[in-house]
């Protein structure tokens, strides 16, 4: 508070500052205080490192210092770094190998390099891991991060690098003949990353601007840290708010008391479940009418896991408000509690939700929120006529997602009292419709904006703070701001359901002829995504293969945990994790050659997806074809570059300590939902030829901004920088379902080349005016201007001007939106090598290899950006990451020092290949990229682990405990 303020005299980026700063205060806190907005706030214990700055030249985190500590001190934030509006060779670096993808530890990974280049401007490979290891990146997966350093090293040293693009490379009809770059064979163990490598068949055409590696359109503002996410504004009479939590797994409020936090100085509002309404819904982001059950109120009389929400303050400070959570008196009766899923579905015990108001739940007195059966085909007859039939059972965790910015909103009541949500939502039009009635207010007095957005992954597809914060600033009339601790992202967020997944296979010869899959998910305390994502679970576990007889069935189980949403990969990567182990067990059994049962077995061109009809998504699908595929070409290049065959067959029956093991895996994944998702696009022209694309797609560090844009100047017949991308606001841009379901670039890219086919008409329409000709007939667009026949040219630049101010005056500009009957999978192969300690059961990753067919490749760069995050996700998935709960249901490891996610210093070599196919329904050919790249490290390091030590593993993470009890 302002009376024990003191005075800071510091330098700030070679600026003499006196700022005040409170006794405890960080210097977090005192530089975002003073609008030093680059440096971002990750988890406030120090364990994240995306706080840090330079305190006289050395890295600090600026959360676990105190401002006062540093009197006199010469700090740096990124806002120094530039001089004259230039860029740093850094941040050059970081634009240009793609090092930035939502861009939220940018600022600190570059001052980190700044201070670390500064000591060593010639540093190996391995001293740059370890330099950047204190600043996690989620995105990443550190690949690009590491070529960064390398390029802004050469940069510092005074020398001119090549660019820094993809390699390209033909793709022979027989893909085992495929000539591989040196390096892509990695037969010795120098461990650079490569750039990622783009394999074309000869028939596909080439483009101008799609397939180009052009650097992200928002690179720039996020290499100068630039105040571009929801925290990055001072709003005046901003309120600040705080949650309080459930202690208790599973409680009702006999009486809550907010009395004492009331009559706090500096409070402004204390909301219980007394105050508002009790509006039931879901929170899970989706569309229209969303799945049930709806069986959420924004506060309750009741609690179902730690971390559930009890009342929000909203106060003058953020210390006032936490002052007053202390002093609201709840009086518990506290109840027993389900942490297990199978023990949650035993009649007789507890019943997480026992309410009588919640519409939709399957079995509440088994727990059951949804129950899904499907069947193709007579599995009874088939399981009983297969030669061999096989079980298996194996077992996901729950993984948090640890996007680096966490929830954060913003609200306020605009100047015609029209209430706005700046907020970190992956789902805008979705969050403006759902708030709504639980805040008592019509759609079209809502507005959400969508600054930049510091990571999500599924978890900003869900409605976590934008309800309560609405709430106080309708209670309050002022602008409120909200923001998750770390420890809330672990404890009140969501994350990805466990799932125990069971198959049973039936086989005859080498053909698989039936599979039924039983599927046990946990969705924690609410069902926000529990239908669909052990529906999408269901389908793609049983399309890779696409038996002729399939069964599946489904429980999705409340438990007193906190609830499970959308995460990148959404089912499928669970039942996907099971299917590629199983097989591998059944090809060992059977003694078949793994590769060829695989490949006799998987989803071919031109088949129909036997479930398609049945298991849509959260409700009945259409019938869908597999149009295009690359896996055959994944698998056969993949085996090429790894020695697949011959590593394969040396490390078996090793001994020894240490051993070594490789594993592959398919996978497929979707491209939006299929006869659902709509997405739209508007173009608009300039008078300088240039043109704004609105856009209500979501670009949450995914780079769709850039791809977009590429895929509208492909069109148009301009650079990528003659278009201006804003996504998104529910007042300015037209209509998109929000970033999910893998559909951006093909759904959301749909509408924009549809919008672009428009405006190019348009444009030759206008020209032939201009040029007095009857049609367009003979006129071409390119290169930014159109030609007549006679050689006539006319710039955009003439046809801006020409519309706007002078001839047949109009707005060129276009609307328009897509949709699409079907989901065309993308397919890949990943690729794992691993090392064992059998002593320790350590597993230490030596290489991930993924190979993708995500259709036509719009931009290599960012597309192996997606890949190989999805990769570095996957692999803490596989390997560490599990949240974990007491019998009580108290968490053991909500924090980023317990909960491990994989850092620098410890990732493998991740090499990237494409496999470009294209595929007829998406924009210039493309698929989707970005969720699949988490469906096959698992159960890749599975089959290694299995070909280094002759262990099974069914269990996830392959933590040493687990490895050691499978080898024994
Ligand atoms: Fe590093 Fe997103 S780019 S956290």
């Amino acid at each position: 508070m302002s009376d024990s303020k003191s005075v800071l005299d510091v330098t700030i980026n070679q600026e003499r500052k006196t700022l005040m700063v409170g006794r405890e205060e960080s210097l977090l806190d005192a530089l975002r205080n003073a609008s030093y907005f680059s440096v971002k706030s990750g988890c406030d214990t120090g364990s994240c490192g995306v706080c840090t700055v330079l305190v006289n030249g050395k890295p600090v985190k600026s959360c676990k210092t105190k401002a006062a500590d540093v009197a006199g001190a010469e700090i740096v934030t990124l806002e120094g770094l530039g001089k004259d509006g230039e860029l740093h060779p850094i941040q050059r670096a970081f634009i240009e190998t793609g090092a930035i993808q939502c861009g939220y530890c940018t600022p600190a990974q570059i001052l980190t390099v700044k201070a670390f280049l500064d000591r060593n401007p010639n540093p190996t490979e391995e001293e740059i891991r370890k330099a950047i290891n204190n600043v996690i990146c989620r995105c990443t997966g550190y690949v690009k991060g590491v070529a960064a350093v390398q390029r802004a090293a050469a940069y510092l040293r005074g020398e001119t690098p090549a660019p820094y693009t993809h390699i390209e490379g033909v793709l022979p009809k027989d893909a085992s003949q495929t000539k591989l770059p040196v390096g892509f064979y990695r037969r010795e163990a120098e461990k650079l990353p490569l750039p990622p490598l783009v394999l074309t068949p000869a028939e596909i055409k080439p483009t101008r601007v799609v397939g180009k590696a052009e650097s992200k359109v928002d690179g720039v503002k996020l290499a100068k840290g630039k105040p571009a996410f929801t925290a990055d504004i001072h709003m005046d009479g901003m309120l600040y708010g705080a949650l309080l939590t459930s202690p208790h797994a599973n409680a009702k409020i006999k009486n809550i008391n907010a009395d004492k936090a009331r009559a706090l100085a500096g409070v402004h509002a204390v909301l219980t479940y007394k105050d508002i309404p009790r509006v039931k819904h879901a929170s899970g982001g989706q569309s229209y009418p969303q799945p049930l059950p709806y069986d959420q109120v924004c506060l309750d009389d009741t609690v179902r896991f730690v971390g559930d929400r009890v009342a929000v303050v909203a106060a003058e400070t953020l210390e006032i408000a936490e002052k007053a959570l202390e002093l609201i008196e709840v009086d518990y009766e506290v109840l027993p509690a389900v942490i297990d899923p199978e023990e949650a579905l035993k009649p007789g015990g507890v019943m997480v939700h026992a309410e009588d108001d919640t519409e939709g739940i399957f079995d509440a007195k088994r727990n059951v929120v949804c129950h899904i059966e499907a069947d193709y085909g007579d599995i009874d007859k088939a399981f009983k006529e297969a030669e061999h039939v096989f079980d298996g059972e194996y077992h996901t965790p729950k993984q948090q997602h640890v996007h680096l910015e966490p929830h954060v909103c913003i609200s306020y009541l605009d100047e015609d009292d029209r209430l706005v949500l700046r907020t970190s939502t992956q789902v805008p039009f979705h969050i403006r419709r759902m708030v709504a009635p639980l805040i008592g207010l019509p759609v079209k007095k809502i507005r959400v904006i969508k600054p930049r957005i510091g990571g999500g992954f599924g978890n900003k597809q869900e409605m976590i703070l934008e309800d309560l914060c609405a709430h106080l600033t309708m209670k309050t009339g002022r602008p409120v701001k909200m923001v998750y601790t770390r420890t809330q992202e672990f404890t009140s967020s969501r994350s990805r359901h466990a799932m125990i997944v069971r198959y049973k296979i039936g086989v005859t010869g080498d053909k698989v002829t039936a599979a039924h899959l039983r599927l046990l998910g946990d969705t924690g305390a609410y069902g926000c995504h529990a239908l669909t994502v052990n529906m999408v679970g269901g389908f793609k576990g049983l399309t890779l293969y696409n038996p002729d007889n399939i069964r599946f069935d489904c429980d999705v189980v409340y438990t007193n945990t906190p609830p499970a949403g959308a995460y990148r990969g959404y089912g499928a990567m669970q039942c996907e994790y099971a299917i590629e182990v199983i097989m591998e067990e059944i090809a060992e059994k059977l003694g078949l050659d793994v590769v060829e049962f695989k490949r006799k077995n998987w989803l071919k061109v031109g088949d129909v997806m036997n479930l398609s009809r049945k298991l849509g998504e959260g409700r009945e699908g259409v019938e869908q074809t597999l149009v295009t595929s690359g896996i055959e070409q994944c698998v056969e290049v993949g085996m090429l570059a790894t020695d697949y065959r011959a590593k394969r067959e040396q490390y078996k029956n090793q001994t020894g300590k240490i051993r070594k093991g490789i594993g592959f895996a398919i996978a497929m994944h979707g491209s939006g939902i299929a006869d659902l998702d709509m997405a739209s696009a508007t173009l608009k022209m300039n008078d300088d030829g240039s043109f704004n694309l609105l856009v209500g797609a979501t670009d949450l560090g995914t780079g769709s901004d850039t791809i977009l844009a590429q895929i509208a100047a492909e069109e148009i017949g301009i650079p990528v920088d003659d278009i201006i991308v804003y996504s998104s606001d529910t007042d300015m841009t037209p209509f998109d379902k929000g970033a999910y379901a893998s559909s951006t670039t093909y759904i959301s890219g749909g509408a924009v080349l549809k919008a672009a086919k428009l405006i190019k008409q348009q444009l030759l329409e206008h020209a032939a005016t201009m040029l007095e000709l009857p049609d367009t007939s003979g006129l071409t667009l390119g290169d930014r201007k159109v030609t007549a026949a006679d050689g006539r040219e006319l710039t955009l630049t003439d046809i801006g001007l020409s519309s706007l101010h002078m001839q047949n005056q109009h707005q060129i500009i276009a609307t328009a939106s897509h949709t699409s009957p079907m989901s065309p999978p993308p397919t890949a192969a990943q690729f794992a090598e691993i090392e064992v300690d059998t002593e320790t059961g350590k597993i230490t990753v030596e290489r991930l290899l993924m190979l993708v067919d995500c259709g036509r490749v719009i931009n290599p760069l960012t597309a192996a950006g997606q890949v190989e995050g999805g990769m570095s996700q996957g692999l803490g998935f596989a390997l560490t990451e599990e949240m974990l709960f007491d019998e009580k249901g108290q968490p053991l490891n909500p924090s980023l020092v317990k909960y491990h996610v994989p850092k620098a210093a410890e990732m493998p070599v991740m090499d990237t290949i494409f496999i470009q196919t294209e595929e007829p329904s998406g924009p210039y050919g493309a698929k989707s990229v970005s969720e699949i790249a988490i469906d096959g490290v698992a159960p890749a390091l599975t089959n290694a682990l299995h070909n280094a030590t002759g262990a099974w593993v069914r269990e996830l993470p392959l933590t040493p405990a687990r490895v050691l009890a499978g080898l024994k």
